[in-house]
């Protein structure tokens, strides 16, 4: 059987039955999904993608102080809270060993729109992690749905282009995947982008929308192909670490 990869190229264009009972991937690369690895990465046992700075409050009050809270509106650090959402915040000093509940504009909702639409199982990746993801879903060998989390509904290159990143690492394989039009277009932007993925980023919407706010630091971290072996997944609840793929 043929394993297919098809990419929701922003909210607003997704069908809700295409994630219904499907594998899928979340990615926001800019930056909700890439802060979500490296907080993984540096040692945070579990995340909790909540939709609003309310809910991950409501949180703390339940599981205690212990529990850190982290995110971003406008890009930058919410009232109150442990951390923004630069990827390069979440280190091992800062989140090791810990508990985070986390809320920005469109990472976290797309997380929670493909658990609330039936997709299972949900992985969480960004471009560090792309190709270990790639290696789980060829391991599943299912049909996966790769949903790019967008910005306000709409394109962002940047997601489309890791989603072609996955979709590369799919195609290359010896395994019988076959990639969607949409699964070619993705892999053709992140063709194109690959010469320079940092300058890509940074020539998008948003990635010049962080560098405006000083985050160009995250541009590059964001733009590390490949960096992390690790697996993500979000059950519905929380994301954690499900397993390291190196091959
Ligand atoms: C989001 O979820 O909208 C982004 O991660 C925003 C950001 O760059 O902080």
């Amino acid at each position: 059987m043929t394993m297919r990869i098809s990419v929701i190229l922003a909210p607003d264009v997704a069908a809700e039955d295409e994630l219904t009972g499907r594998s899928c991937v979340v990615i926001d690369v800019l930056r909700a999904t890439t802060s979500m690895i490296a907080a993984l990465d540096a040692g945070a046992t579990a995340i909790y993608p909540v939709a609003e700075a309310e809910d991950a409050w409501a949180l703390r009050a339940q599981l205690g102080d212990s529990l850190l809270l982290g995110g971003e509106r406008g890009g930058l650090k919410i009232n109150g809270f442990d951390l923004g959402n630069s990827p390069r915040e979440y280190t091992s000093e800062a989140v090791g060993n810990t508990m985070l509940a986390m809320t920005t504009t469109n990472g976290t909702a797309a997380m929670l729109a493909a658990a609330r639409a039936g997709a299972s199982p949900i992985f969480i990746a960004s471009l560090r992690n792309a190709p270990a993801t790639a290696r789980r879903l060829l391991r599943e060998g299912r049909d996966a749905v790769l949903y790019c989390a967008g910005t306000n509904g709409r394109v962002s290159l940047d997601d489309i282009i890791a989603a072609g990143a996955i979709a590369s690492v799919c195609e290359e394989s010896r395994s019988r995947a076959t990639l969607t039009d949409t699964g070619k277009l993705a892999l053709a932007a992140y063709r194109l982008a690959s010469r320079d993925v940092a300058a890509a980023l940074t020539a998008t919407i948003h990635g010049r929308r962080l560098v405006e706010i000083g985050f160009e630091g995250d541009i590059r971290y964001a733009a590390a192909v490949g960096a992390s072996q690790t697996v993500a997944q979000f059950d519905g609840l929380m994301v954690r670490v499900a397993g390291h793929l190196l091959r």
